[in-house]
């Protein structure tokens, strides 16, 4: 719920979902998360206090948060058990069908999104699409890495190794779009990294039957998880934000 600009950070990540095609959202939360249902829910008071002149702005923004035709899931992850875990939760609700993982966290600005350019790879090959960035070297122990052959298709995926077993500099960001087999890999998986079952664990094992594709998306990705990219984040849609963005910039000068 941490917000950018003016929009909370699952906000970003519904309306890139909704752009990409994604008609049903899966949100897996926590204890404590109760903010989120909260969000996404239409509310007829706050509706009809903004019903009146000069306050239309304001009545849109919050009719448009969850897009006509659009319906919300939320699943409660009992533990804190990993991303695989959480996403193994979100089973019931998946079914038998291509779906996307999004981390809300790595905030992409790309045009057109991430989840898009993603949904397009896929109609070229089918199978799954894993978007991934160069990272510097010593920064490996933070992401899933990846080996790919000469068409990308992932032949390695290791869980946040230190840079000396590292299988390349190709980390994973925040962004999936998994076939459904991966569940069943997901019911096997064990805990790995950090003693938490991981989603790269399900897919190493995934992608020895099924081809995973990495995909370079075009786009910038800021860290939101951390306070460097969080502040990052704002001060780039800050500047480029419709109604203050101008007079952000004079400040930033005069700072
Ligand atoms: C998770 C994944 C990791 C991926 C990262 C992207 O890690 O486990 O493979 O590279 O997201 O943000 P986390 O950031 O939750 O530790």
């Amino acid at each position: 719920m941490l917000p950018i600009v003016d929009k909370p950070l699952i906000q970003y990540a519904v309306e890139e979902a909704v752009a990409a095609g994604a008609t049903k959202l899966v949100f897996v939360t926590g204890s404590s998360k109760k903010a989120i249902e909260d969000h996404f829910d239409s509310d007829p008071e706050l509706e009809r206090a903004l019903d009146v002149p000069g306050k239309e702005a304001l009545l849109d923004s919050i009719r448009g948060v969850l897009p006509a035709g659009v319906s919300c899931v939320y699943i409660r992850q009992g533990e804190p058990l990993g991303l695989g875990h959480a996403v193994l939760c979100a089973r019931p609700a998946v079914g038998d069908e291509p779906f996307f993982v999004h981390l809300c966290d790595d905030l992409i600005h790309g045009d057109p999104g991430c989840l898009r350019q993603m949904a397009d790879e896929y109609e070229s090959h089918g199978g799954s699409v894993v978007a991934v960035e160069p990272v510097p070297p010593e920064k490996t122990s933070s992401y899933g890495v990846v080996a790919i052959d000469d068409s990308n298709v992932m032949t390695e995926i290791v869980e946040k190794p230190a840079p000396e077993d590292a299988p390349s500099n190709l980390a994973v960001v925040g962004r999936y779009l998994l076939d459904p087999a991966i569940f069943d890999k997901l019911e096997t998986t064990g805990r790995g990294a950090g003693g938490e079952i991981q989603l790269t664990d399900a897919i190493a094992d995934l992608l020895r039957e099924s081809p995973v594709h990495a995909y370079e998306f075009s786009g910038d990705r800021y860290d939101c998880g951390s306070k460097l990219g969080y502040l990052k984040a704002t001060v780039a849609y800050g500047l480029a934000h419709e109604e203050i963005g101008a007079q952000f910039a004079e400040h930033l000068k005069d700072l």
